[in-house]
Formats: structure tokens, sequence, C-alpha cells
């Protein structure tokens, strides 16, 4: 049985929401474990499946995992015995590649199958292979699979073509036990990023600069066990700042990290969309039509990539044409479409929407064409006259965790249903 999201738009949002652990961290750092010799507790863990594939995939290499209150891993990666990690599992997601260079890592070997995820667009991963070599690895393709073999792993100076998240982890994880100093020049300077650093700190790595675009990794020997607890997770506090104004709502989002937010916040400022930033809650009150602005994704601290999609559904409720620039992956307007059968006045050449503000959308049946279209499809449910219901969200579930319940807390009308096909 599949299931599908139906949505009853027009409810305002209002109300205090709690943010998860974020995704984009928690798949960084659960195959980090892998370099580990000890037992490592990692919290605040989002309960979305992308967590639980790369539990499955842990156990499938040998690791012990247990998991507390859908939101607590423990896991002893003593036990690890394979570099080889198996399809079904890695074809789940993305984030199975970094299991590259945590097995690398650890064992100077490892054998991981292409990674599947989000269809966004070209999905190369030359850069990590780039930094695998530098690092004295053999890599290669063989029949959908990633080998990659090195008799020892030394340190060397790395500089990324391009600022990529993943690549900037991978090259981390297969360093961290290699002999010397590597330095990623170029590195991407996400939260993420920050994240996975401190948890391999906490394991007895040195890693000094993550945050910065250059970091410098000084090989250990040995990584033990350590607690860590997951940041809080920016794009999907990004998702309800946008799903609150779009429905001219009051909300406050807590366990959040406002700075992290900051090119989100400013851009809703921008659109004259009241922002109030505390400690570690935001709260986003909308009580008229914002006004257009024009947004450029951007890698951080620029306009996040994963917030563009539910962003351009609260453009088209504002007054105004925007235009919407997305410069990190070019299949990221395959939404548009669906948003276009919900009433949407939206025109994409390549890489750049133009977002007409129209006011209402009105609800029909739509796809989730990767997870943050999935997101935006929401978002757009919300607003809509009537019913929306939303196939494939396989890919909303990989991402956002109790999304259902969070936004029927806020007084949103959205329930699952079973159906026999999306
Ligand atoms: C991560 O993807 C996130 N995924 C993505 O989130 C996010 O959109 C992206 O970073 C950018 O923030 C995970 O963390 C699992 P990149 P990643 O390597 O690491 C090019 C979501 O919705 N590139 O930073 O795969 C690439 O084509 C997902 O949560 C190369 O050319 O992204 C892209 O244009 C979707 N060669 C740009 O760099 C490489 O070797 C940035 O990609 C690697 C990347």
């Amino acid at each position: 049985m599949k299931e599908k999201i139906v949505i009853e738009g027009g409810n305002k949002l209002t109300g205090v929401l709690n943010i998860s652990g974020a995704k984009n961290s928690a798949v960084g750092v659960i195959p980090a474990v892998v370099l580990s010799s000890g037992t490592c507790i990692i919290k605040n863990l989002p309960n979305i499946k992308d967590v639980i594939y790369l539990k499955d995939l842990l156990v499938s290499i040998g690791a012990k995992v247990e998991v507390e209150n859908n939101s607590t891993m423990v896991v002893d990666s003593s036990t690890i015995d394979s570099y080889t990690v198996d399809y079904e599992l890695a074809k789940q997601m993305r984030a199975s590649y970094y299991f590259i260079g945590a097995l690398l890592g650890r064992f100077k070997k490892a054998e991981v199958p292409f990674p599947g995820g989000c269809d966004i667009g070209v999905r190369p991963i030359d850069q990590h292979i780039k930094g695998f070599e530098a690092l004295g690895a053999t890599v290669t393709l063989e029949h959908g699979i990633i080998k990659a073999e090195a008799k020892e792993l030394i340190g060397a100076p790395i500089y990324l073509d391009v600022v990529s998240v993943g690549a900037t982890i991978n090259i981390m994880l297969a360093a961290i036990r290699a002999k010397g100093i590597t330095t990623i020049e170029n590195a991407a300077k996400e939260p993420y990023i920050v994240d996975v650093a401190n948890f391999l700190n906490a394991m007895g790595a040195n890693i000094k600069g993550a945050g910065t675009d250059i970091i410098k990794i000084k090989g250990v020997e040995e990584l033990k066990g350590c607690e860590h607890a997951i940041i809080p997770d920016f794009i999907e506090a990004g998702t309800y700042m946008v799903a609150a104004a779009a429905t001219r709502g009051d909300v406050t989002l807590t366990n959040v990290i406002p700075t992290h937010l900051e090119a989100i916040s400013a851009k809703m400022k921008e659109m004259g969309i009241e922002i109030h930033e505390y400690e570690d809650s935001i709260r986003i009150i909308c009580d008229k039509n914002p006004r257009a602005v024009n947004i450029k994704t951007l890698p951080y601290p620029g306009f996040p990539t994963d917030v563009q999609q539910p962003m351009s559904v609260l453009l088209c409720t504002a007054e105004g044409t925007s235009i919407v620039t997305e410069s990190i992956w070019e299949g990221r307007f395959k939404y548009v479409d669906e948003l276009k059968r919900m009433g949407a006045k939206v025109k994409v050449e390549d890489r750049v929407a133009v977002v007409e503000g129209i006011g209402k959308l009105g609800g029909t049946s739509v796809y989730a064409t990767d997870l943050r279209a999935g997101a935006a499809m929401v978002v757009a449910g919300l607003i809509a006259e009537g019913e929306t219901i939303i196939g494939n969200i396989k890919h909303i579930d990989r991402g956002y965790e109790f999304l259902e319940d969070k936004l029927v807390s806020l007084g949103a009308k959205i329930k699952r249903v079973k159906v026999e096909s999306d």
C-alpha cells in the first residue's frame, strides 16, 4: 500500500513548534562512527527514513546499533568487519557515499554502490574522488560500484574546484586517520560540516577550521567513542518559516540556531514579514501580503537551495514578480509543473524562475518530485483553496520528522491516507 498526504487548505498556522535534528548533519555523523573503535552515542537524531536506512547500513557491515526513543542511536563500531555496502540500502539515499570516506579511513578499502537520493540534476562526485586520490587511494567505478583502495593514506593539500558539502565531509572522514596533515581549501561552510567535525573531534580527531573555507586535519591513529547531539535542522526550520508566512500565520520555532537562518530571515524581512530572533527560537508573523523579492541560491551562508522550492510557493502569494535563480542544482525546478497545476504563474528558463504573485492557489492532485519539492507541495496545499492530494510522499518521509503531526499542532488540516498507487 502506498500513502498520500491530503490537505484541506486555508488555515493559518499559529503556535509553537519544536525543530528536529538536522538531516544533513545526521547523515554525515552516522557514517562517521565507522571510524571509531568504541561506542558512540548520537542524540537529537530526526526520526526520518534516511536515518533508518543508515542504521540498517551500519548493521549490515557488522556494527551493533540500538535506537532509543526514536532519537538516540548507540553504536558499537568495534564489531564492524566489512568494507562492502549493500546495493539495496545504498541506492535509497545520497548520503551512503559517506561510507566511502569512512570505510577507506578505517580499512583503507571501501566498496560502495553509486548513491541514490533526490533527482535534482546531475550529481557528480568527482571532487570526493579527487580528494581520496590525493590521499593516496585508487578509485574505480566497476558495474555501478565505487571501489576505493589505498596501501596507506597520507595527508595532502586538496583544493575543491566546487564548494561541495559532500566532498568536504567525505574527505574529512578519509583524512582523519591518514598520516600527516590534510588541508581542504575552498571547503563548504555549512553548519553540517561544523557538526560533523565537532563529532569527529569529540572522538579524538584533530580538525581545525571547520566552518571556514580552509579546514586543516592532522591525522590521528585511533578514535574513541563519544557522545554528541545533532544540531537543529535549519532547512526544516526554514520550511516552517515559509509555511507560517504563506498562511499569514504567527509561529514560534524552538530549538533553532537563529544565525543559521540568517539568509532566510533576511529575505523574509525584505518581503515585509516580521521576524523576531531570540537565543534559540525564532518567531514569524505575517499579517499582510508580502512584497516580491529576488533570490539566488548559493552555498552557505548564502540562501540555501534546500529552501528554494518552498520559498517559491510563498513568492506566489507576494505582491509583484520575483526572480528565483537556482545556482546549485539544475534540476530543482521540476516541481514548478506541479505548482502550475494549482494555478501558479511561474516561468522557468534554464536556472531562472520568474514567479508572479497571484494570491491564491487551487487544490488538486500533485506529485512530490523530490524531498524539498514535496515540502513545497505541502506549503502550496496549506494555502490552496480546497483539497490538495500529494503523491510520491516517500521523498518527504526521507527528510521531515512527524510532518503531519507538527502541522496539525499549528492548526493545519492535513492527514495521511493509504492508497493503491501513487
Ligand atoms: C548536500 O548535497 C545535501 N545533501 C543537499 O541536500 C544540499 O542541497 C546540498 O548539500 C547543498 O547544500 C546531503 O547532505 C545528503 P554538494 P551534496 O556536493 O553534498 C557540485 C536536501 O534536500 N558537485 O554540496 O550532494 C554539485 O553538482 C538535499 O536535503 C560537483 O560538481 O551537494 C552541485 O552543483 C538535496 N562535484 C554543487 O557541487 C562533486 O564532486 C554542490 O553539491 C560534488 C558536487
